[in-house]
């Protein structure tokens, strides 16, 4: 048997933004490996061995992933989202570039899903219309002093920003600091939106000014917007538009 190994993006939640090509690698593939709630998305089936390992353990899942391939089985490594966007497949690859020489021939695709930021900015409108960027709150993998340099820098490039993992139990605090320094660089109207849980049965989406915006409305399901200088909302009836213009004045 040829082995290969596909590290997947599983969307944001809903089946329906699970890609074909994604759902034909799973139909074909011997194992499943991932972080439990993400394996947990891929239905048992006869001949399909599902790993789950805890969200600590990244690098020991990519280098299992990589000698389950090398042994001739068809792997899936699965992530939320899109795989290269804080996730799965960068781990793999630092697995690999470390590893024995003969992994580098092996069979590797990276599948792409829909990102978080990109299922958000969908729900409200078109808030990532111009340029933009992602920074990732979580410090776990890098200084807070990296993350608050980006933040400040970002804003002062006038990006829309999208912010991942902005809060967890483990780590209250940072997204409150990360608030305290949008407070001192922009306007208290800088358009923000909290978007919860997005394609599964509990979304919830929140536009609010960053004078009204609190650390409580983020947790590590929700992906927080940060409009630009030029961002705007289109009040109606229900929940507003929210759109950056595609063209920034001369
Ligand atoms: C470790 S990152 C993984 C990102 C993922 N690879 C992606 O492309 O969306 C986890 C963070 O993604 C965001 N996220 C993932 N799924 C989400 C969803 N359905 N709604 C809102 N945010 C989500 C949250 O900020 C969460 O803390």
């Amino acid at each position: 048997m040829t082995g290969w190994l596909a590290i997947a993006g599983l969307g944001p939640g809903s089946d329906a933004l699970v890609t074909p090509e994604v759902t034909a690698a799973l139909s074909e593939a011997t194992d499943v490996v991932g972080y439990i709630p993400y394996v947990r998305r891929v239905a048992p089936r006869p001949g399909l061995t599902l790993h789950e390992t805890d969200n600590r353990e990244e690098l020991a899942r990519a280098r299992h992933a990589l000698e389950m391939a090398a042994e001739g089985r068809r792997v899936v490594v699965v992530s939320s989202g899109d795989p290269g966007v804080f996730a799965m497949a960068s781990a793999v690859f630092e697995a690999l570039e470390a590893g024995p020489p003969e992994w580098r021939a092996l069979d590797v695709r990276v599948l792409p899903g829909v990102t978080a930021m990109l299922a958000a900015a969908a729900r409200a409108g078109a808030p990532l219309g111009h340029d933009f960027c992602a920074i990732n709150l979580s410090d776990n993998l890098k200084p807070w002093e990296v993350i608050e340099r980006r933040l400040r820098l970002s804003v002062e490039a006038d990006f829309a920003i999208a912010l991942y993992n902005p809060r967890s139990a483990s780590r209250p605090e940072g997204f409150a600091r990360a608030l305290d320094l949008l407070r001192a660089i922009c306007e208290p109207g800088r358009i923000l939106i909290f978007a919860r849980a997005v394609s599964t049965p509990d979304e919830a989406l929140r536009v609010v000014p960053l004078a009204e915006a609190t650390p409580e409305m983020a947790d590590m399901r929700t992906v927080v917007l940060i409009g630009s200088s030029a961002t705007r909302i289109i009040p109606r009836d229900g929940a507003p538009f929210v759109y950056t213009p595609r063209g920034v004045p001369a």
